[in-house]
């Protein structure tokens, strides 16, 4: 049975060749430390990372690299701006279509530093109103935190709405662009993000354990390390540097990832993100067209695949959702993720939580119009007969 993987959402694979070949040879031929030390191996590897940030920042049509900071993963970098930013009595806006990885570090320091957080409704498609977030901004808002997609219904927000919205204001806009980095064109000017997330392992291709955060220049002198230590610079102090990127990446980097990240990035700058964005959007109306032709189907999310990423959530009448899953992968080699996605609230909103979330199909570059014909196939084979508890594994063995 062929493995399809349609869990890019969580993360991506395949990835390029050469992201497999990066780590590897750094691993068999360098292994020597970034930012460290003098001797030849060791330049090179602070030469090379240093041409990953500015590959990044390229993609991300940021001016100046330094401003690219390394995390382990996109939770990582979201826990950094917004632990980094956020002092006892500050106020902050988000919305209800956010991750965990929003939502918990806020709830923290709500319960713990008497953060207080207003929290912007979505429509039934998961939209967000501009004008919504608007309204929930006060004169000392500090933060306001958008995804720039939803990874349940892969709706696209109107970020770029909201950072101009800002501009004349004391907040900073943290974008959370998870579902989107990698997956279409993000460029950081029209953006108007101070802050943007992402992990290095989802549209960006590279290997889990990787993510980054951009600091734009309004959050100099307002955003704060929350963590300290070796730097390889100014080591006569025992302050954490303040220039850019030390001040927020303290000890050794994850050299095998980044460097495999570079190659992940490269790739996508030779492709280009308008291609993606064309094959994606391509595989995504293939599949939401199909599944709106299953009536036992119930499909999240905006109708317009321009309104959206390659994220699909949907439900079938009668049927529970980790079950699907299990039977996708073991009858269908088809590998999907079931459940609440790690974002409580909006499957709240969509009224999915009380039948214990969503099936999600999440397409990456390397899915092909055939994955999405044995996802169609499977789920009309599916919602025509549903399965007994169990069922799954004797109709793996048909397949
Ligand atoms: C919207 C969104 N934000 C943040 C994250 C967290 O990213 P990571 O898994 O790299 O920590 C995810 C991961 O699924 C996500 O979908």
């Amino acid at each position: 049975m062929r493995r399809i993987y349609l869990d890019n959402a969580a993360t991506s694979w395949p990835k390029p060749e050469a992201v497999y070949a990066a780590s590897d040879t750094y691993l068999r031929q360098s292994g020597a430390p970034a930012g460290r030390s003098a001797y030849h191996d060791a330049v090179e590897v602070e030469r090379a990372v240093a041409d990953v940030r500015r590959r990044i920042a390229r993609l991300l049509g940021a001016a100046d690299p330094r401003r690219i900071i390394f995390t382990l993963n996109g939770t990582d970098a979201l826990n950094l701006a917004i632990h980094g930013l956020l002092a006892p009595g500050d106020h902050v806006v988000t919305t209800d279509v956010e991750h965990n990885s929003v939502l918990r570090p806020l709830r923290f320091l709500e319960e713990t530093a008497g953060v207080t957080v207003t929290r912007v409704a979505c429509d039934a498609a998961g939209h967000l109103a501009p004008a919504a977030v608007a309204t929930a901004v006060r004169p000392h808002t500090k933060l306001v935190v958008v995804a720039h997609a939803s990874n349940v219904t892969g709706t696209l927000q109107p970020v770029a709405q909201i950072g101009q919205m800002l501009r004349g204001h004391e907040a900073l806009l943290l974008v959370d662009a998870a579902q989107t980095l990698g997956h279409l064109p993000v460029d950081i000017g029209p953006l108007a993000a101070d802050l943007l997330a992402a992990p290095g392992h989802k549209g960006l291709l590279g290997p889990l354990g990787t993510g980054i955060l951009y600091v734009g220049p309004r959050a100099d002198g307002r955003l704060h390390s929350v963590r300290q230590g070796g730097t390889g610079t100014e080591s006569e102090q025992d302050r954490q540097p303040e220039t850019l990127p030390q001040q927020f990446e303290a000890g050794n980097l994850n050299v095998p990832g980044i460097l495999a990240l570079g190659a992940g990035v490269d790739y996508l700058l030779q492709r280009g993100l308008d291609d993606v964005r064309q094959h994606e959007g391509e595989l995504l109306t293939k599949l939401v067209d199909g599944l709106a032709r299953i009536p036992p189907v119930t499909l999240y999310g905006p109708p317009n695949p321009a309104q959206r990423v390659g994220v699909v959530s949907v439900t079938v009448a009668g049927q529970d959702a980790q079950q699907i899953a299990a039977t996708l992968d073991s009858g269908y080699g088809i590998q999907v993720r079931a459940g609440l996605h790690c974002a409580p609230r909006i499957h709240h909103r969509l009224g999915t939580d009380r039948l214990g979330g969503t099936v999600r199909f999440s397409i990456g570059p390397f899915n092909r119009p055939e994955d999405m014909d044995a996802v169609l196939a499977a789920m009309a084979e599916l919602a025509s007969a549903p399965l007994e508890a169990g069922e799954d594994q004797r109709r793996s063995r048909h397949v």
